[in-house]
Parts: C-alpha cells; structure tokens; sequence
C-alpha cells in the first residue's frame, strides 16, 4: 500500500488463488499469471485506475469467479490475458477500452449478443481453441466491434463462417474448425481483409463459388490448405499475393487457372493430386512477380518411364530459372 509509484508487479508463477487486495494504485503493468487463481472480486483492481496491461493467464478462472464489475472504471487497461483457463463464456463487464483481448485455450461454447456489446476499442480478439459452435455465435455479436483488426477463430467447431463477421478486420483466422461451407454472404464487405486463413476445414471445391470473395479488393494471403477442393478457386481477388492449396485433392491447373490473380508472388500446391500433363504451363504465363511455385509430392500417379525424359527437361528449365532470379536477386 505504501509503495506508491509502484508501477510494475510480477506476482506471476505463484499459488495465489485470488487477486490480492490493497495492491499499489499506481501500477500499469500487473502479472498474475500462472497462479491458481479462480476469482477476482468485485473492488480488487477498480482503485488501479493506471494499469494498463492485465496478466491473468494459465489461472483456474471460470467465467463466475470474475465479478462483472471488477473491471470497472479501469479506463487505460487496454491488454488483457485470460488464456489458458476455465472460462465457458466471455465474462461479463470486460474493460470498455481493451484493445488487446486473448481469451484463447478456454472452454468457450458460444459468443452471445451482447459479450462485446461495450468493448467498442478491440482492436485484436483471439478466441482460438475453444469450443464455439455455429448455431452458439449470435448473428449480432460482433455488431460494435469497428475497429477490429485481428479476429482468431481457430480450432473451434465451427461448421460455417459465421455471419455477421465484423467488416473491417484485416487477418481473419478460422482455422481447423469443422468448415464445410461458407455461408452466403459471410465475406461480403470485407474490403479490409488482408489475410484469411481457412486451413485444416472440410472445405470442398463446390462450397466456394467465384462470388465468395467478390468483395476482397485487399486480400493479399488465402490459406485453403489442408481442405479437400478438388480445384483451384475461381474469380480469387486481382490483389491476391499468395495462394496456400496444399494438402487437398486439386487434380488439375487449367490454363485460366490465375487469370483473375496476376500479382501471385507465390502458389502452394503441395501435396495434391496433380498429375503430369494435368497442368497447363501457359496458366502461370502470365504472373510476371511469381517467385515461389511449390508442386512437391505430386505427380505420383504419373507414367515415370513414359514421362521420364520430360520431366528431367522440366526440371532443368526450372533450375535454369531459379539461377536467373538468384542472379537477378544478386544484382
Ligand atoms: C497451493 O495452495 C494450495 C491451497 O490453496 C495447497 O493445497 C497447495 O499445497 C499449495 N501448493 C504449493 C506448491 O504450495
Ligand atoms: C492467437 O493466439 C495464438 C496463440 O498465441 C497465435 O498462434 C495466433 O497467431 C493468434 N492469432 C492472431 C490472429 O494473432
């Protein structure tokens, strides 16, 4: 209590099972992870009017144990860490101005119509590893959260992409949920989104129509590795960089294949199903920034003794090219 310009506490890796009372007013960093920590009172953190930074990770809090008062009035705390506890739904009477919110590893089911209905500041929310199903997440949730920029989904159960996604955020992560489709509309007016990460879903080729990403004037990175299209997406964004498609069943490259994507630095077709003389070479004619083209661990079903003297040829064009752009690189 008498250390009054006490600014930073670790109190972290300790057996503390609550928050302590009478901590200093003045601090603006407080650790308290990786305690055994399952409840902060209603008036144990409000007199810290300067803390800005939260640390309350890898504790045994479960949603009740946190008043929903206790963060109240705490105007600066804008980082806040409940990773790695028990947590079965977002707690009540979050920080007004958090910015930073990771409530990741928890048991979340569900995300209702008014959990962020305050927390109009979030800036990066990550409820990756929780339980939340489609049907749980309101269609309204993420109504207030403008100025959203990082949303993380992943390792969720989602079936589908759910609507109501907030428009502005620039990285959207869902991966390896259970994603079978993406609803109609659940990308529309996300002309923000830079990164879209779908990886390890269920995602087949007929459940992306060339509208889905009709919207995504800015998307530079789309990861669909780890799903089971069949073909390589239709009608991708202009502004599209680079295009992760490994580990699905893609069979062929038709020579309209990145049309509408010419400023693909990369493409990632590992590990599908492509066979020789299934790709039509002319379709990466036209990608004049190409830098990395990854085709490992195809090909498996080809006629080698057939096929062998072409492919050799291939190959030496590609090494020749590689030398180019090394040389290039050089200069
Ligand atoms: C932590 O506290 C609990 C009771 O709160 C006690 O049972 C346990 O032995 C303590 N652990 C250590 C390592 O002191
Ligand atoms: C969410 O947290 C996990 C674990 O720290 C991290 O790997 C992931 O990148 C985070 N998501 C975002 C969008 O930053």
């Amino acid at each position: 209590r008498k250390l009054s310009s006490l600014e930073y506490l670790d109190l972290s890796s300790n057996n503390l099972s609550r928050v302590p009372a009478g901590l200093p007013r003045s601090l603006v960093l407080l650790h308290l992870e990786k305690n055994a920590i399952r409840s902060v009172d209603a008036d144990v953190l409000t007199p810290i009017r300067s803390l800005e930074y939260l640390l309350l990770h890898s504790n045994q809090l479960h949603a009740r144990g946190i008043h929903p008062r206790a963060f109240q009035g705490l105007k600066r705390l804008h980082t806040v860490h409940l990773y790695n506890n028990a947590l079965e739904r977002v707690p009540s009477g979050l920080p007004r101005r958090v910015r930073t919110l990771m409530i990741l590893h928890n048991q979340i089911t569900g995300i209702g119509r008014d959990d962020f209905a305050t927390t109009y500041f979030l800036e990066e929310l990550n409820l990756s590893y929780n339980r939340i199903t489609s049907p749980q997440v309101h269609r309204d949730a993420f109504r207030k959260l403008r100025l959203l920029r990082s949303l993380d989904l992943s390792g969720n159960r989602l079936h589908t992409l759910p609507p109501g996604l907030p428009r502005n955020v620039h990285v959207l992560k869902v991966k390896r949920n259970e994603l079978a489709a993406l609803a109609r509309g659940a990308l529309a007016g996300m002309a923000q989104l830079r990164e879209l990460y779908l990886t390890g879903n269920r995602l087949r080729s007929r459940a992306l129509g060339p509208r889905a990403w009709a919207d995504l004037a800015h998307l530079q990175l789309l990861d669909i590795a780890g799903n089971q299209l069949t073909e390589i997406p239709e009608g991708l964004p202009e502004s599209l960089e680079y295009l992760y498609l490994q580990n699905n069943k893609i069979s062929t490259v038709p020579a309209n294949a990145f049309d509408s994507t010419p400023n693909l630095k990369g493409i990632f077709l590992r590990f599908n199903k492509l066979a020789v003389g299934s790709v039509v070479e002319s379709a990466f004619r036209r990608l004049k920034h190409l830098q990395v083209l990854d085709i490992e661990g195809n090909f498996e079903f080809a006629d080698v003794s057939k096929d062998r003297g072409q492919l050799e040829e291939e190959e030496d064009e590609e090494d020749e090219e590689d030398e180019d752009e090394e040389d290039e690189e050089r200069r």
